[in-house]
């Protein structure tokens, strides 16, 4: 996705050192590393099954592998980079494998953890524990979805006759839940709920927040962030961040602005950048994806 625009958008350096926060596949991290003259890549996925897979078939005595979330970007030792990379989201073999619990369309058990080693909560949890206020907020907020309460009130009635355990069962009761107008729409009807599931389970705003004030702390100046997201969620915070990473407010009077008050980025394109005709010809995700990009001043 954005795959050459987002690395031409590190404008990589010679020798650089890079950062490739979300492997996934590894398609960016090659084309990082074919265009890389020298340098170093160190690549996270708290997903233990792409490092290992990366393991598998990438070899480059340049890169390394780290599996950890990318909201701990500053534990282990890199220090200043070149440029880091964010291709958010759940990567397409997370979505094709049905145990993953992250389609709406493939039966399997509720889990859509990305990281199946540590983190404990799962989307079974959030479903059969959370309260009908909660289980509405998250419907909400993280998916936008207009039914959050007739969806959250449904799960609430039936998880007291017995658990919701697959998939499949909760696309069932999201669709009961909602009026038959509204199952005409284009797009499946469980989509907002599995991603606000999605995004509950994996706190991936949170992540990405923490993630993000980390990876401009290590930029080295001149050096570049790159960031492709697919929802709004996403791109608004990459958005605010950037924003008031890139300006200054300065009380009347100074003179001199302190160091401390100076701003950190330079904003490189002021509107995201979107993917080409051709790639939406090919890929149906990449309408919705965005590229922000700015540089550590
Ligand atoms: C869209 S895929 C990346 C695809 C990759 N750019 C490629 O070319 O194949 C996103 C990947 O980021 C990982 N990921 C998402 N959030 C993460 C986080 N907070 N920390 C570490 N990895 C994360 C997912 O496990 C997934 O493998």
């Amino acid at each position: 996705m954005l795959l050459n625009e987002s690395i031409d958008a590190l404008d990589l350096k010679r020798g650089g050192t890079y950062i490739d926060a979300t492997l996934g596949g590894s398609g960016h991290s090659r084309l990082l590393l074919s265009r890389l003259n020298g340098g170093r890549l160190y690549a996270f996925d708290q997903d233990q099954v792409a490092i290992d897979n990366a393991k598998k078939t990438f070899e480059d005595p340049r890169l390394t592998l780290i599996h950890d979330n990318f909201a701990n970007l500053d534990q282990h030792d890199i220090g200043r980079v070149d440029g880091i990379l964010y291709d958010l989201g759940v990567s397409s073999p997370q979505f094709d494998e049905a145990a993953r619990g992250f389609s709406y369309k493939l039966d399997a058990k509720l889990d859509m953890r990305m990281d199946q080693t540590s983190s404990s909560l799962t989307a079974y949890d959030v479903v059969n524990t959370y309260t009908f206020n909660d289980l509405m907020r998250i419907f909400s907020r993280y998916g936008e979805e207009p039914f959050a309460k007739q969806i959250a009130r449904k799960i609430e009635q039936a998880r007291e006759i017995q658990p919701i355990e697959t998939t499949l069962q909760l696309a069932d009761l999201i669709k009961s839940a909602m009026p038959q107008k509204a199952l005409k729409k284009k797009g499946h009807p469980a989509k907002r709920v599995f991603q606000a599931l999605r995004i509950e389970v994996n706190d991936e705003l949170g992540s990405l927040e923490t993630s993000l004030h980390k990876a401009i702390e290590m930029l080295k100046p001149g050096g570049r962030i790159a960031v492709i997201s697919f929802q709004s969620l996403e791109d608004r915070i990459v958005k605010s961040i950037f924003r008031e990473n890139s300006e200054v407010d300065v009380p009347r009077g100074i003179p001199v602005i302190p160091d401390e008050m100076k701003p950190k980025l330079k904003i490189i394109a002021r509107k995201p950048i979107l993917a080409s005709d051709e790639e939406l010809l090919h890929n149906n995700r990449a309408h919705s994806a965005k590229l922000r990009v700015a540089e550590r001043l």
